[in-house]
């Protein structure tokens, strides 16, 4: 028997992209240099080489992609805006021709009554402020700030809901001690003043925003989160998931909405950084009030105590030395029981009810939102010129249902965006992941909403999901 599920009056559905991801015209109009266009322009760094030259053009495509979304009836529209577009230089000179894409871009949705959520780093630094050590240098901090002010002075009046960082620990940690990502540096000392440096950023934006943006506007910050559970109950399983947790998700959670860091990891992250990266008032700045918390779900995660083989603190290096997860002291334990994504992530809605849950339980009432959730599948258009995500719409449904969940358990979660709008570029997996709700052709640059595009075109209409 299938009931439905009904979401409060007023729950925001949303979609999701970020500048580098679909924009392309990487330099168009005085644009400046990112990180990710010097990254992925080195060879070997990205999937097939792929790059964002040109993504899926959303910089030349805005008007019929708005029209899109509004035709598909999407409430709220997230997206970031690119740091060089804004700053060529990551400081001092504004572009106002990059500040007229946003500008143009947020008078298009009002058009339409799509609601704006801006997001000010999507992982575009300017590569000028890389030059000077990017997110390690401490200034980039203040830089930020600067550009926060530029943007907000610029659409304050228009955007209903900021978010100042996206998933700060990818950038801290998969661009600085794993490399995966740009800048592609390996160096945990180097990883951790990052990441301090960017919640301060958080900090001094979240106070700019706020008071330049004007009474309506309110402002979050948007973290990768997962639930972390030990594999056994044994003292060392435990202690091992406790750590992948503080590191993980309470090493940004507690500076955010407590004012400290995890006792349990401080001394060995104060020795990697050497300990005057955290200065006298920093937490203050840090935990700034904020209106709302985003959560960016993607799949929970299970963990083993590993053997004490590596130094902890070694630089996790090539295929052969310490990696890593030996620094946390942690093995990944697979959900064998569970399917996976294309990217190979473990499908777990259940995982999203537990954090929203556990976010109530450790923060308080802070309004919540999913700032984002979504899934690769091996998604093709069909001889008739369909794309039948049969697996997406059941992805989506389980996770809605999740979310639920949550709500009807008392969790005050305001929206959901679902990631993303458009297949687009996965980063270091260049455009062979495509989450999007609408395929895109990237010869022709056609748009093809999938199933789920319709699917969740009629969960907006009625506000509500059915489940079996
Ligand atoms: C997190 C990131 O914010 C987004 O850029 C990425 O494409 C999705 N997750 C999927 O990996």
């Amino acid at each position: 028997m299938s009931s439905r599920l009904s979401f409060p009056d007023g729950f925001l559905w949303c979609v999701g992209t970020a500048s580098y991801q679909v924009e392309g015209a990487a330099d168009a109009d005085g644009k400046g240099p990112s990180i990710w266009d010097t990254f992925s322009h080195v060879s070997g760094n990205v999937l097939h080489d792929d790059n964002g030259d040109v993504a899926c053009d959303q910089y030349h495509r805005i008007e019929s992609d708005v029209d899109l979304m509004a035709e598909l009836g999407i409430p709220a529209y997230r997206f970031s805006v690119s740091w060089p577009r804004v700053q060529p230089d990551g400081k001092g000179r504004v572009n106002e021709a990059g500040l007229d894409y946003y500008r143009h871009l947020v008078d298009l949705l009002r058009a339409r009554g799509i609601t704006a959520l801006l997001t000010l780093y999507h992982w575009d630094l300017p590569q000028a402020l890389q030059d000077e050590g990017g997110w390690a240098n401490r200034d980039t901090a203040y830089r930020f700030a600067e550009y926060a002010r530029v943007v907000a002075a610029a659409l304050g009046d228009r955007v209903a809901l900021w978010t100042t960082l996206n998933e700060p620990w990818v950038s801290a940690f998969q661009g600085y001690a794993i490399g995966r990502l740009a800048p592609g540096i390996r160096d945990l000392g180097a990883a951790v003043k990052a990441a301090h440096h960017l919640l301060l950023g958080h900090g001094l934006a979240a106070r700019v925003v706020a008071e330049v943006a004007g009474p309506k506007s309110q402002v979050g910050i948007a973290l990768n989160l997962s639930p972390v559970s030990p594999v056994t109950t044994s003292a060392e399983d435990v202690a091992a998931a406790r750590r992948l947790d503080a590191h993980l998700n309470r090493w940004f959670l507690d500076p955010v909405l407590k004012g400290h860091y995890p006792a349990e990891l401080l001394d060995e992250c104060l020795r990697l950084a050497g300990g005057d990266f955290l200065r006298d008032g920093d937490l203050e700045t840090i935990r700034a009030d904020i209106d709302f918390l985003g959560a960016n779900y993607y799949e929970s995660r299970r963990v083993a105590a590993a053997p004490a083989k590596a130094e902890r603190g070694a630089v996790p290096g090539p295929s052969d030395g310490p990696t890593y997860d030996d620094w946390l002291g942690i093995v990944d334990r697979r959900r064998e029981d569970l399917a996976r994504t294309s990217k190979g992530w473990a499908i777990d809605p259940a995982g999203l009810t537990e954090l929203l849950l556990h976010l109530r339980a450790d923060y308080g009432d802070i309004p919540l939102y999913v700032t984002e959730n979504g899934a690769g599948f091996a998604d093709y258009v069909d001889p008739e010129g369909h794309v039948k995500d049969t697996e997406r719409v059941e992805f989506l449904r389980g996770h809605f249902a999740a979310a639920h969940a949550a709500i009807a358990q008392g969790v005050d979660l305001r929206g959901y965006s679902v990631w993303s709008l458009l297949d687009n570029y996965e980063w270091a997996d260049g455009y062979s992941q495509r989450f999007g709700i609408v395929f895109v052709d990237y010869g022709t640059q056609q748009r093809i909403p999938k199933s789920s595009a319709y699917w969740m075109r009629d969960v907006i209409a009625a506000n509500a999901v059915d489940i079996d």
